[in-house]
């Protein structure tokens, strides 16, 4: 091998740009230009085929989490029951200044009031951590220790009831900044409450009856029912769950469409400066839903009933700081 290229095949794995070999070997490969000697490092290169994968050291890379869009599928016990209520709520984003936990607790009161026995979460239970530019001066705690030792402190605990939560895009800022799955962590520490996955869960109520909890990371769209619509056309025919309660949007709707019994949850969390900021409503609440199945599992009536909470509290985190169940 003549001198210069192999002196290019080194610099090259030292990571410089054909371009600055070309000039440093201008001389030496007698080219009469420094262009002319980039295109004849060039073709030497290609002959020898690296890459500047091949030939640099390789560099770690960057961790990024995804929604998640695979769902889990869980089977509850049916005994043949004919009347099925379950609570559905979502997005109670504890931790932040802004929660509503008067509301919840108030929910989960009227829940116990009527035996409900399972109320599912469809995600963001927590505020997460750095979301944007000034976020952690929105939580009242910090570090995701303490994020979840409050939530399992203060999250509404009824005989009877079990919560089954899903965790949605503030819940999963834990998970890329520290890989923790806070779903886990709570779950583990309140045995009334069961994880169901990261952003979606599907869950067989009966034999013939499916209810599927999403958390989209998305943003809020102007038309109530645009984002849920677009999330149902996009299922296909034999995939679509009987029942899909959707969180994220902070927003309360039921609508029918392609046969999907569709729920948006609501939210526990009043205005931010951040929802504010951006005119963003939001619907503070939850829903109870009575089904009532056929011999074989599948919905012949359908009896959602909403909660709704009007007034935020302003700093409602404060009156529970003594809080001690
Ligand atoms: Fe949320
Ligand atoms: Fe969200």
């Amino acid at each position: 091998m003549a001198g210069w290229q192999e002196k290019a095949l080194a610099l090259y794995k030292e990571g410089h740009s054909k371009a600055s070999i070309g000039r440093l070997l201008q001389r030496e490969m007698g080219a009469a230009t420094a262009e002319n000697a980039r295109d004849r490092v060039r073709r030497y290169l290609k002959k020898q085929s690296v890459s500047p994968e091949t030939a640099k050291p390789e560099s770690p890379r960057k961790f990024e989490a995804l929604e998640n869009l695979t769902p889990r599928r869980h089977v509850m016990d049916w005994g043949g029951e004919r009347v099925i209520r379950f609570g559905l709520m979502g997005d109670t984003q504890i931790n932040s200044k802004y929660t509503q936990l008067t509301h919840l607790h108030r929910f989960y009161d009227i829940c116990a009031q009527l035996g409900i026995d399972r109320v599912f979460h469809t995600g963001d239970i927590d505020d997460g951590e750095q979301m944007r530019p000034g976020h952690q001066y929105e939580c009242y705690e910090q570090g995701a220790d303490d994020h979840v030792e409050e939530i399992v402190r203060v999250y509404p605990q009824r005989e009877g009831i079990t919560t089954y939560f899903i965790t949605g895009n503030h819940d999963a800022s834990l998970y890329k900044r520290a890989g923790m799955d806070l779903g886990k962590a709570i779950a583990d520490k309140r045995p009334d409450m069961v994880y169901l996955g990261r952003d979606c869960a599907v869950v067989k109520l009966t034999d013939k009856c499916t209810l599927e909890l999403r958390h989209p990371w998305d943003g809020t769209a102007y038309a109530l029912s645009y984002k849920p619509q677009k999330i149902i056309e996009a299922m296909e025919a034999d995939s679509k769950p009987n029942i899909l309660a959707i969180g994220h949007y902070h927003k309360i709707e039921y609508l029918f469409y392609r046969n999907v019994h569709c729920f948006q949850t609501g939210c526990f969390q009043s205005q931010t400066p951040f929802t504010r900021g951006k005119g963003i409503s939001v619907h503070m609440g939850g829903w109870i839903v009575e089904i009532l199945v056929g011999e074989d599992g599948a919905i012949k009536e359908i009896m959602p009933t909403l909660i709704p909470f009007y007034a935020a509290k302003e700093n409602d985190w404060k009156n529970w700081r003594g809080f001690n169940p």
